[in-house]
């Protein structure tokens, strides 16, 4: 049985991807801060999966306690590193402490894997690498744009300091798998997303103020360049998502990757507008939201897509699932978290 490290493991997509991997056969062990997600969800994925994943709370920055970790974990073999702060806005006012963190962890995972020859890593890169793209759908060689904030910037650099780790030694394999808008819980409702404050993303808003916990979703833009004038964005499963962890990884492992160093796009393929979430998410789940719209967000991409060609082709994978599916998973665990906190 192969082990993996899943950095960020109790996160919001690292938690789905322990239940996959756990689900096709591989043993996981969870190293993570709880600085944006909770110890709970491990009895989520055990509840889930009937296996309770090996667990550290670790910082992956502190260089001394990840080497202290990987020495009484000698039997790793691969690492996914969800590991990262994703709050754009907060990267703006606190840039050093996005760089810091989403940089020096991954310095310190690439060091100690060239010298424990640990060969396989697989890393959460994003479509905001692409910002604005010039064609749509975007394809993985459309050329990386200047960031829009430092979040975006650190998953540029991390993708520019896996790449060139690997040109000067290529005993390491790499995978940047670039998410595009991951929504939606697993089925169970017994995992999803937990975001702190007020959410920046559109799903986690909609479903809060579906719900009652904020008095209307602000829908930031109708006058764009789109059918309805509202942002187009790829919105995938998470568990499609999580899926494709697994894939990525057996593709290292079972040395199938044509380079030592790949990128691959994950989302739909399908544009999906602010207006169309809304009424789908309205339809499916058979509530009314209250929303208005407003002006724009400063700084958003009018409208991006995926061209999932080449994980479709190399990595076999697809997201399988409607976006009916993912909004009526993320309707079901906004009321099971809501009316778990309540029993507490
Ligand atoms: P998340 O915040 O739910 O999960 C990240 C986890 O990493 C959290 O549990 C947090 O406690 C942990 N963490 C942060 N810094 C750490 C450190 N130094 N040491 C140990 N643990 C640490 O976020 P998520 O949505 O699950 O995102 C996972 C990854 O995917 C991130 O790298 C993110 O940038 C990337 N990504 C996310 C999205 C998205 O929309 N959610 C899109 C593209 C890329
Ligand atoms: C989606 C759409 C908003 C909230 C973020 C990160 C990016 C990447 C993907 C990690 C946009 C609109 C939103 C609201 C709204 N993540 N919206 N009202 O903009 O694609 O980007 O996730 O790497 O780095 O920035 O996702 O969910 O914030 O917004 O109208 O209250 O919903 O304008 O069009 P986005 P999002």
């Amino acid at each position: 049985m192969q082990t993996v490290m899943v950095t960020g493991g109790t996160g919001y997509i690292g938690s789905h991807t322990a239940v996959e991997l756990i689900n096709e056969g591989f043993r996981v062990l969870i190293a993570d801060n709880l600085s944006n997600s909770e110890a709970g969800v491990l009895d989520g994925i055990e509840k889930i999966t009937g296996v309770r994943p090996g667990f550290e709370e670790l910082d992956i920055c502190d260089e001394a306690a990840l080497k202290s970790y990987l020495d009484r974990n000698p039997e790793i073999s691969a690492i996914i590193h969800f590991a990262a702060f994703k709050a754009v806005g907060e990267s703006v006012d606190k840039p050093l402490k996005y760089y810091r963190n989403n940089l020096v962890s991954l310095i310190n995972l690439l060091e100690q894997m060239l010298i424990r020859s640990i060969t396989n890593l697989v890393f959460s890169s994003s479509c905001t690498v692409y910002g604005q793209p010039d064609l749509l759908p975007v394809t993985e060689s459309a050329p990386v744009k200047k960031a829009g904030s430092p979040y975006g910037n650190t998953k540029k650099i991390s993708e520019d300091i896996i790449a060139d780790t690997i040109h000067s030694d290529p005993s390491i394999k790499a995978v940047s798998l670039r998410y595009f808008n991951p929504i939606g819980a697993h089925p169970s409702a017994l995992i999803g997303e937990l975001p702190r404050g007020v959410p920046d993303n559109l799903v986690p808003f909609i479903t809060q103020t579906a719900i009652g916990v904020r008095d209307v979703l602000k829908v930031f833009g109708d006058d764009y360049n789109t059918p309805d004038g509202s942002c187009i964005r790829d919105y995938l499963h998470v568990t499609d998502l999580a899926k494709a962890h697994v894939t990525a990884i057996k593709r290292l492992i079972e040395n199938k990757n044509k380079d030592n160093y790949e990128v691959f796009n994950l989302g739909t393929g399908q544009g999906v507008s602010v207006l169309e979430m809304i009424k789908t998410f309205e339809k499916v789940n058979s509530v009314s939201l209250n929303y208005t719209i407003t002006g724009r967000r400063p700084g958003d991409t009018e409208q991006v897509w995926a061209d999932t060609t080449l994980a479709n082709r190399e990595l076999g994978w697809k997201a399988g699932s409607s976006l009916e599916e993912a909004l009526a998973t993320a309707w079901k665990w906004e009321k099971y978290y809501r009316e778990s906190k309540q029993d507490k």
